[in-house]
């Protein structure tokens, strides 16, 4: 059974709801509207050279996840995602800032016992499950650690296993399971508590096309069932897929933040030129880099041909200008594309 939600906006969410010009109507309904709220969230670490400075892994982020939404946390490597997860799934305490996750501050010791109830986590890599054990024994095993009670364990375990589809392997030994049952079993293990909130650190990494779409539909499928889900990835036609709202991290600050069409239009005006050539046009990249501080690519095609990625600032200008410097390279196909969401990523982790 859910908790009920708090039902009124606490301190914190009203603070939040100020810097973030939240209506009044709005306001009143924020405590039920908001999953997780913080403010100028900070952590920061020892460094891992003795004598050097702390260093910010998250300096100072502020977000509000509705409730019920899928909300992205992308970023490269060491941008703070994993850091961000733990402090507000309770696993590692902020060195500032305010953080309310289901109207409860992180920082009360009382509250962590609550919210890991009604929380789950789901960390990349391989930890977490007994391997000697099959996957209805794990399940039975966090099944006991949560305090499910006995006459609902059985009912709750086959509906978990049917859900991540290992209902055939479920009296198998997870050591045999392949790196995606591994990963479905460990969604599973997640679920036991039926969590408000399922933070998932890069659920689909190292996984192929086939099991990770598997993995993708599953998570809509348990938004759609009302779970808020904390996704991170590098995926950017997962967070594309999934994501309701998302920011970008870079070096622990947020540098974009929104729907995935926000995320594009911090870029308006900007387009991608892909030019085919049949002769190698790195000459005319590198010119292009050197004068007109364009952002090129050119890799080599399977047919041998080339092809050269062009971020524009103003394709009215720069069209015919690039076109004349490839012509000499045979021109197989040019064509401008709208930005996607990865070049606006690229964009904003390379400014920020
Ligand atoms: N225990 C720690 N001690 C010191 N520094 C740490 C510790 N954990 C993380 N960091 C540093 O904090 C920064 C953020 O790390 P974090 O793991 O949150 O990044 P991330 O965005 O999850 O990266 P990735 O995409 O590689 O998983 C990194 O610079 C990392 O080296
Ligand atoms: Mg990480």
């Amino acid at each position: 059974m859910r908790c009920p939600p708090a039902s009124r906006p606490s301190d914190t969410v009203r603070r939040i709801q100020n810097r973030f010009n939240l209506n009044e109507r709005f306001a009143a309904v924020t405590g039920m509207e908001y999953a997780i709220v913080a403010e100028d969230l900070t952590r920061t670490y020892k460094s891992f050279v003795p004598g050097s400075p702390v260093k910010a892994a998250v300096d100072g982020i502020s977000l509000a996840v509705r409730r019920g939404e899928i909300y992205g946390i992308l970023g490269p490597n060491g941008a703070g995602k994993t850091t961000t997860i733990k402090m507000l799934s309770t696993l590692l305490t902020p060195t500032s800032g305010l953080a309310e996750v289901l109207g409860l501050n992180v920082y009360d010791k009382k509250n962590i016992r609550t919210l890991r109830k009604r929380i789950n986590v789901v960390s990349g890599g391989e930890r977490g499950l007994y391997y000697r054990l099959s996957g209805r024994q794990n399940l039975e095993f966090f099944a006991e650690l949560y305090g499910i009670p006995k006459k609902e364990q059985k009912t709750r375990i086959d509906e978990l296993l049917s859900l991540v589809e290992l209902t055939e392997a479920a009296d198998i030994k997870v050591e045999n399971y392949s790196r995606g049952m591994k990963q479905r079993i460990h969604i599973a293990r997640s679920l036991i508590n039926s969590p408000e909130i399922l933070f998932l650190d890069e659920p689909t990494i190292g996984l192929d096309p086939e099991i990770s779409q598997g993995i993708r539909s599953l998570i809509k499928k348990l938004s759609d069932g009302g779970t808020t889900i904390i996704l991170t990835t590098h995926y950017m036609f997962e967070a594309e897929e999934l994501c309701d709202n998302m920011i970008i991290l870079s070096h622990g600050t947020i540098v974009g933040k929104g729907t995935v069409e926000d995320i594009k239009s911090t870029i308006s005006g900007v387009s991608s030129m892909r030019i085919v050539t049949e002769k190698d046009p790195s000459d005319a990249a590198a010119v292009m880099i050197c004068q007109k501080k364009l952002d090129v690519s050119t890799s080599r095609l399977l047919n041998e041909k080339y092809l050269t990625k062009i971020i524009m600032n103003n394709a009215e200008e720069e069209f015919a200008v690039i076109e004349e410097s490839f012509r000499p390279y045979k021109i197989i196909s040019i064509g401008v594309e709208e930005p996607t969401l990865e070049d606006a990523y690229l964009t904003l982790v390379s400014e920020g």
